[in-house]
C-alpha cells in the first residue's frame, strides 16, 4: 500500500493506491494497525456502491446496526444516513448530525470502536470534519485537571442530543426525555481508558455526551467540566480533514473526538456512515495490556 504518513504525533494517514473492494486479508490487518497507530485513515479516490461499502466494513469487523432506526438506509440498515436530501420523495436519514464534539456511541455500555464515513454528496462551501486526538490531550492535560479525572469514572448520556421525531409531536418535553432515558440510560466509563492494542492512556470525554464526573458534587461538576472541555477543544488540538471527492475515511473512536462541519443553508449534503466493532474490548485495564505484551514476547 502506498501511504502518506503524518508528521510524528499527528493523526491521519492517506492510502493512495488501494481500492477498498479488493483488499486482501493481510491488507485488512495492516489497515487495522494503521487505524490504531494513526487514528484516522483516508482512502483516496474510491468509487463504490452501497453493497461494496458494507462488504468492506464486514472485512474490517462487524458492522453496527444503529439503535435508532430513523437513521437507517431503507435498504441497508448497517448504513447510518446523514442527509438533508429526500430520497424518492421521502425523508432520508437525519439532517445535521454530529455538529458537536463527541465520540460515536459513548452513551452505550459498548461504545463503537471504529467509524467509516463515505460522503455521497459533499456540500459546496465547507467540506470538513474536525478531530481531536485525546491521547495527546491527556499527555498535555494540566495537573489540576488531571487530578479531577485520574482514577475517576465519567457519566455519558445521549439524551441532550436526541433529535425530535414525527412521533414525538404532542408529547411534553419531559415525557420525551423520560422515554429516551428509559431506552438509553446514562452509562459510566473510566475517565482515562487504556487502549487494548497500543496500551496508550486516553482521556475519554466529550462536551457532546459527557455530563458528569462520578462522585463530585453538582456545583463542582458545573465548574470543572466546562474547564475540561475548554482545554480539550483548544484550537491547537484540532485537526481538520478537508474532504476530496472519492474519500472514504475510517477512524478510531477510542482515541479521537470528532465534530461535523455546518452545512450552509441551501446546500446539499449526504453522507453514509458505518460503525464497526473490531472484535476487541473498547478499553482494558493497564494490567491486561501488560499481560498481553508479555505473552507476545
Ligand atoms: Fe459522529
Amino acid at each position: 500500500m502506498k501511504l502518506v504518513a503524518p508528521p510524528s504525533e499527528q493523526i491521519g494517514v492517506q492510502i493512495l493506491d488501494t481500492n477498498v473492494t479488493s483488499v486482501t486479508p493481510t491488507e485488512i490487518e495492516e489497515i487495522k494497525q494503521l487505524v490504531y497507530d494513526y487514528k484516522l485513515v483516508i482512502f483516496r479516490e474510491q468509487n463504490i456502491n452501497d453493497s461494496q461499502y458494507i462488504e468492506f466494513a464486514k472485512k474490517i469487523g462487524t458492522p453496527q446496526v444503529y439503535p435508532q432506526d430513523n437513521y437507517h438506509h431503507p435498504e441497508h440498515p448497517e448504513i447510518f444516513v446523514s442527509s438533508n436530501v429526500p430520497k424518492d420523495g421521502k425523508k432520508f436519514g437525519v439532517r445535521g448530525t454530529g455538529r458537536y464534539w463527541h465520540t460515536d456511541c459513548a452513551f452505550l455500555d459498548e461504545p463503537l470502536p471504529f467509524t467509516m464515513l463515505y460522503p455521497k454528496i459533499l456540500p459546496k462551501s465547507i467540506r470538513e470534519t474536525y478531530y481531536i486526538d485525546m491521547q495527546q490531550v491527556y499527555k498535555k492535560l494540566p495537573a489540576h485537571l488531571k487530578s479531577y479525572v485520574d482514577g475517576k469514572y465519567l457519566i455519558h448520556e445521549g439524551k441532550w442530543r436526541y433529535k425530535v421525531q414525527e412521533w414525538d409531536i404532542d408529547k411534553a418535553i419531559i415525557d420525551i426525555l423520560r422515554d429516551i432515558e428509559e431506552r438509553f440510560p446514562a452509562v459510566r466509563h473510566p475517565a482515562v481508558v487504556t487502549h487494548p492494542v497500543t496500551g496508550a492512556k486516553i482521556l475519554y470525554a466529550s462536551s457532546g455526551f459527557t455530563t458528569g464526573i462520578e462522585g463530585l458534587e453538582y456545583e463542582t461538576n458545573q465548574k470543572v467540566l466546562p474547564e475540561l472541555f475548554a482545554f480539550i477543544e483548544r484550537e491547537e488540538h484540532i485537526h481538520t480533514h478537508v474532504w476530496q471527492d472519492g474519500d472514504l475515511i475510517l477512524w478510531e473512536n477510542r482515541t479521537l473526538n470528532h465534530m461535523a462541519s455546518t452545512v450552509l443553508p441551501g446546500e446539499k449534503s449526504v453522507s453514509y456512515r458505518i460503525g464497526v466493532y473490531d472484535g476487541l474490548p473498547f478499553y482494558v485495564s493497564s494490567e491486561k495490556v501488560a499481560e498481553k505484551s508479555l505473552l507476545a514476547r
